[in-house]
């Protein structure tokens, strides 16, 4: 598929589920993983939609919970491995903007899927459609910061030392970023972006963190908190 109409999840599917083998890749692990577990263990949740799944380690995680879980993802190589993995599990093929579900979900998770959407907008649109009343809609997200910084925010100053810039943050836009054979194409939008569609659906703030790492590795732990790469958001669709 030509680069221009290519996200490049299909080239990059196979290294993509490598990097994030059993456990998930280091930011996941590390970092997002037990926040985003307390979110969603003993709460009583008992049917959710994972948009943009991959290769399914949060379906799997959410089923372990005792909540019965659908993945969508538009990448079929990910979904194959997904089923592989679980093969009594329920995975769709398709795109946030244009699933047809109806309000069924009493949670729907973007789990770092919201950078890759092309069309922000539409997608909202319909997460919000497959919520029930007073569903929960769980949002892990790259920080606007994070993504302005894209594809190369680290370089050192003049005298050596690691900085991270970032610039245009107010411009929409795609960027291109590769790490160990992944190559995909990720949307910066600045936070007001996301805040407006999501307030302008009703849906109530009840959670926002930008979590630290916990565990791992003290150095790249200490990369995290200078720049943070993540945070978590917690809605509801009124009831
Ligand atoms: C960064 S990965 C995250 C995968 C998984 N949620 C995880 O945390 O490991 C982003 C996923 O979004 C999917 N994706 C890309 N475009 C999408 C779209 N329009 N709608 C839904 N998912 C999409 C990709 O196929 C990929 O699986």
């Amino acid at each position: 598929m030509n680069e221009d109409v290519s996200d490049g999840w299909a080239a990059s599917a196979v290294a993509w589920i490598v990097e994030q083998g059993e456990d998930g890749d280091y930011g996941r692990r590390f970092v997002l993983d037990a926040p985003m577990r307390a979110r969603i263990e003993g709460r009583g949740f008992r049917n959710a939609l994972d948009v943009g799944c991959g290769e399914g380690r949060f379906c799997r995680i959410m089923q372990r919970a005792g909540i019965r879980t659908t993945g969508l993802d538009p990448t079929e190589a990910l979904l194959a491995r997904a089923r592989e993995l679980d093969p009594t599990g329920n995975y769709r093929l398709g795109r946030a903007e244009t699933m047809e579900l109806s309000a069924e979900f009493d949670l729907v998770v973007s789990y770092l899927s919201l950078i890759d959407v092309p069309d922000l907008g539409a997608a909202i649109a319909r997460m919000v459609a497959a919520l029930r009343p007073g569903g929960t809609l769980l949002i892990a997200n790259l920080t606007s910061f994070s993504t302005a910084g894209q594809p190369d925010g680290w370089t050192r100053d003049g005298e050596g030392i690691p900085r991270f810039s970032i610039d245009h943050y107010m411009e929409e836009r795609a960027i291109w970023v590769s790490w160990r054979g992944i190559r995909i194409q990720n949307w910066h939008r600045p936070l007001g972006t996301y805040m407006t569609l999501l307030l302008d659906h009703g849906l109530q703030l009840r959670l926002f963190v930008e979590p630290e790492p916990a565990g791992g590795d003290p150095e790249r732990n200490a990369v995290h908190r200078r720049v943070p790469y993540f945070h978590i958001m917690e809605w509801q669709k009124p009831a």
